[in-house]
C-alpha cells in the first residue's frame, strides 16, 4: 500500500514558525515520525512539499497515473480558499484525509472553513504531529477498505 503525503504552503518552515500553534517539530521531524509509523504499519509513503499551488496541483494530477492508494494532505492556508486544489483532489478516486497541526476551529474565523473538506473523507486537527500520525492511520485503514477482496 502506498500513501502520498502532501505538505502545502509555508509548511517547510515548521519548527521556525509560530510555536504556539505549530510546536517545535520541523517538517523533517514530522517526516521522520511518519516514516517510522509507515514501517510499523507496513506501508510505503512519499512526501511532497511545495509553496507553489501550481506545483501541488500538478503533483496531484500525476497521482492519477500512479499506484497511490490514499492521500494525506496538510494544505496550509490553501485549505481555506483554494477551489483549484479542491477540484484537483476531487479528480482522484482514492480516499483523501485532511490534517492540520493546529486546532483551526479555535483560531481566526477565516481558518474555520475548509474548502477542501467537501472532497476529503475527514479532517484531523489540533493534535500537532499526532494529527499527521492519526491521518496516516486513517488513510491506511480507508485504503485497505477500498481494496478489492478478490
Ligand atoms: C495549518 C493551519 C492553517 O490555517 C495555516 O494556514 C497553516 C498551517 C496547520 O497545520 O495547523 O499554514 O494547516
Amino acid at each position: 500500500m502506498h500513501i502520498l503525503i502532501l505538505h502545502g504552503v509555508n509548511l517547510n518552515l515548521f519548527g521556525r514558525r509560530n510555536p504556539k500553534h505549530y510546536g517545535t517539530a520541523s517538517l523533517a521531524d514530522i517526516v521522520a515520525r511518519l516514516d517510522q509509523l509507515a514501517i510499523e504499519l507496513g506501508v510505503s509513503t512519499e512526501h511532497f512539499q511545495t509553496n507553489s499551488e501550481a506545483e501541488m496541483i500538478t503533483r496531484i494530477h500525476r497521482a492519477l497515473d500512479e499506484p497511490v492508494n490514499a492521500v494525506v494532505i496538510n494544505a496550509g492556508a490553501w485549505t481555506h480558499y483554494s477551489y483549484a486544489l479542491a477540484d484537483a483532489l476531487d479528480i482522484l478516486s482514492i480516499p483523501v484525509v485532511e490534517v492540520h497541526m493546529s486546532n483551526v476551529h479555535a483560531r481566526e474565523p477565516f481558518r474555520h472553513e475548509s474548502v477542501l473538506a467537501r472532497v476529503c473523507v475527514g479532517s484531523i486537527c489540533g493534535f500537532g504531529v499526532l494529527s499527521y500520525e492519526l491521518g496516516l492511520r486513517a488513510a491506511c485503514q480507508l485504503a485497505a477498505e477500498q481494496k478489492p477482496t478478490s
